[in-house]
């Protein structure tokens, strides 16, 4: 053993010529396979060089939300693969709907559980809307929010699996439609004060404060006995609890439902009070049974034909009844009354003057009597007497929009306040 490893010179005795010459040819075999090999592999080589380097750029985009699932191990959702999800909606058969984020199916678990799974399309913003609707209804259970099950991050492909609504979303029942079930006065009062105790829930019941900014009758869903559920959390943010005045670089929500401070200066910060004035947009709706805007008589000289709840504050002020339907009871009424009470101070133009959805509840609640008379409620600040609030007097950035549009509004919400 020491033999072999011992030598005295830079070359040991037995490198004889013959052993150079031996390892000359090695070294000419070697750099032919080597050649050989640079062309008959470099093509296939440096292809899937370029495929990995693009997977890896593309897939870059959904490593934060793989770092997000990471960090977040204690959520209750389960995550499911993509082909799990293909097999669950049998091959994506079944759509229930479409909204401005992906398509909603309907899909069946091994369990037999009829499930929803919202397909979500390429996002533009690092998956921040997954993130959103992960982050939180995957941490809170409420009888009236609808409940997270699993959800999938596979590549690019993104989805959410939720509990199953069979009765679908509001929007149908309240804007009636052909072949859609009526449903009583009652009935409707028990679901906006369930969706008030929803957003109530998200506002303070749980450790943070969710502020949902899109809420509408499309985004409550009804259960078999028509319990609402509040959902489509694509546009929620978290909030510490004792934030009050919160900020945004871009506020998204839907005409029609988006609170003023979203677009206009100077009538107070981006609160809370964002979802309670479109609750009261959406309470408004369902008391009157159609649309607060009405576009189709948009040149009429009289506003307040345009703009519902104006109607409504006038013929409350002048002691009239507002007749919905013909042959409403006298207690019909007065649900209806209490109804479009509470959803003209939700829906006052100042943040300020709105009540807080704990509040809310209490008035829904609470008998008719015990409520005040709202003021006079106004579309755009520019209606609003001069010496009332030094408004900046700007048109809405998004007045082109249409009704149901869903929008992206950039508002400097910093600037607001
Ligand atoms: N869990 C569900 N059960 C039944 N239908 C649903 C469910 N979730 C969504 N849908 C239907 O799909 C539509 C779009 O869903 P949504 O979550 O609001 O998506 P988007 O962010 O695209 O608006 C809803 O308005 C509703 O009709
Ligand atoms: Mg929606």
């Amino acid at each position: 053993m020491y033999n072999l490893l011992h030598f005295d010179g830079p070359f040991p005795m037995y490198w004889s010529s013959s052993y150079l010459g031996q390892l000359l040819g090695c070294a000419v075999a070697s750099l032919a396979i080597y050649v050989a090999a640079k062309f008959s592999l470099g093509f296939p080589f440096v292809t899937t060089l370029v495929i990995y380097k693009w997977r890896r750029r593309h897939l870059s985009m959904y490593d934060n939300i793989e770092d997000f699932l990471r960090s977040n191990n204690n959520l209750m959702p389960i995550r499911y693969s993509y082909s799990d999800i293909k097999k669950m909606t049998r091959g994506f058969k079944n759509k229930l709907g479409e909204g401005g984020y992906g398509s909603v199916y309907k899909a069946k678990l091994r369990s037999g559980r009829l499930v929803a799974i919202k397909m979500l399309g390429k996002s533009e913003t690092n998956g921040q809307d997954f993130i959103n609707e992960v982050g939180t209804i995957g941490r809170i259970h409420h009888v009236n929010v609808v409940r997270l099950i699993g959800f999938c991050v596979d590549g690019s492909k993104r989805a959410l699996v939720y509990d199953f609504m069979p009765n679908g979303s509001l929007e149908k029942y309240i804007f009636s439609q052909q072949g859609v079930v009526s449903l009583s006065c009652q009935k409707i009062f028990e679901i906006a004060l369930g969706i008030a105790r929803g957003i109530e829930y998200l506002h303070q019941g749980c450790n943070m404060q969710i502020l949902h900014f899109d809420i509408k009758p499309h985004n409550i869903l009804l259960d078999e006995n028509f319990i609402p559920k509040v959902s489509d959390f694509g546009l929620a943010k978290l909030y510490p609890l004792d934030n009050s005045i919160v900020s945004l670089t871009a506020a998204r929500g839907t005409m029609g439902y988006i609170a003023p401070e979203l677009f206009y200066k100077n009538i107070g910060g981006i609160s809370y009070k964002a979802d309670v004035y479109s609750f009261g947009m959406l309470l408004m709706e369902m008391a009157g049974r159609r649309k607060n805007l009405n576009a189709g008589i948009e040149q009429s000289s009289q506003f307040s034909q345009i703009y519902f709840p104006t109607w409504v504050s006038d013929q409350l002020k002048a002691g009239k009844d507002i007749e919905i339907g013909d042959d409403a009871t006298d207690e019909e009424k007065k649900i209806i009354k209490k109804m479009m009470m509470v959803a003209l101070w939700c829906i006052q133009m100042k943040p300020i003057e709105r009540p807080s959805m704990n509040k809310v509840v209490e008035m829904l609640e609470g008998e008719i009597e015990s409520l005040q008379m709202p003021p006079r409620p106004f579309l755009y600040p520019q209606q609003i007497p001069a010496d009332e609030v030094g408004v900046d007097n700007r048109s809405p950035c998004a007045s082109s929009a249409s009704e149901s549009e869903e929008i992206t509004l950039i508002a400097d919400a910093n600037e607001v306040n």
